[in-house]
């Protein structure tokens, strides 16, 4: 199937690592000019390197916090001077530190609703003209599965990130008349650095193997394995496409089968 992304000029925020670069490969592996972000320069060339040595075309790198809006502004505007255009945004940050309600002050709060809310919103605010002078646009916000169901130990990530479905669907109603399409994508368990990390650590905490723990993530998912990162990518480049011309406004888990809720 011909995605029709060939050429499209895609941002795709928070890229360095994890979910993030494999969207941004899939995106370049469908002929689409990437851009890609990251906070730590090393880890963004060597990211870019490993994405133009495995496809036929050209990603751009710049360094990039997007809990800062000058460096958002920053982002947009050089992929700007660069591609002419913005056809495509997934927007993407850090997660949130784990916790219960009790362990975080409002600074705590406040710093997770700039990284995974504010960033969304200022990234969706630098990208948006192009989009409507050019009657196109698709903008996909990584979210989590915690959207649908709570995870106890992620406050944080439980609560601000619906704010971000209500952002994405209100503007999916607001956008719909330029051909703009905005939806979410929740990822669950994912085989990325972050994970690894984690499982690294509970692994040294509790003695035992990497595979057991990660075995233990597993046994509430009836796919019976964490995703690998081009699973949720897949999803993400689908919906970038041409191809995904009549899904706006949705919420879509990519997460084994997980969420146990019908809706
Ligand atoms: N993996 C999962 O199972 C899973 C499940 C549900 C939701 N999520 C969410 O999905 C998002 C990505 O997770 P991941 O697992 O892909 O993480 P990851 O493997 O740690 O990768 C995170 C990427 O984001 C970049 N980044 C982090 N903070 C940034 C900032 N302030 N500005 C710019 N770039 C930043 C990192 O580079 P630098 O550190 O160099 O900036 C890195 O490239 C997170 O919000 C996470 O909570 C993940």
């Amino acid at each position: 199937m011909d995605l029709g992304l060939k050429g499209k000029v895609a941002i795709v925020a928070a890229s360095s690592k994890g979910l993030g670069k494999a969207c941004a490969f899939g995106l370049a592996r469908e002929g689409a000019r990437v851009v890609i972000c990251a906070r730590n320069e090393s880890d963004l060339q060597k990211a870019r390197d490993e994405i133009e040595n495995n496809i036929n075309g050209e990603v751009f790198a710049v360094r990039a916090d997007v809990t800062k809006s000058e460096d958002i502004k920053n982002l947009v505007k050089a992929t700007v001077e660069k591609f002419g255009t913005v056809h495509i945004l997934v927007t993407n940050a850090g997660g949130p530190p784990s916790g219960y309600f009790e362990n975080f002050s409002d600074d705590d709060w406040l710093n997770a609703f700039n990284l995974n809310f504010m960033s969304a919103v200022r990234l969706i605010r630098e990208a948006l003209p192009y989009m409507k002078t050019q009657r196109w646009g698709r903008i996909i916000n990584i979210t989590s599965v915690t959207v649908r169901q709570p995870i106890d130990t992620l406050i944080l990530s439980n609560s601000i990130r619906m704010s971000v479905v209500g952002l994405a669907k209100t503007l999916a109603l607001q956008l719909a008349k330029y051909n703009i399409l905005v939806n979410n994508v929740a990822p669950g368990y994912t085989l990325t650095d972050r994970v690894k990390y984690v499982i690294d650590q509970r692994a040294r905490e509790t003695g035992k193997t990497f595979d057991e723990i990660k075995s233990e993530l597993a046994k509430d998912i009836p796919l019976g394995r964490l995703a690998e990162p081009e699973e949720l990518a897949n999803l993400v480049v689908f919906l970038a496409s041409e191809k995904a011309s009549y899904i706006t406004g949705a919420t879509i888990p990519v997460d084994g089968g997980w969420i146990k809720g019908v809706f």
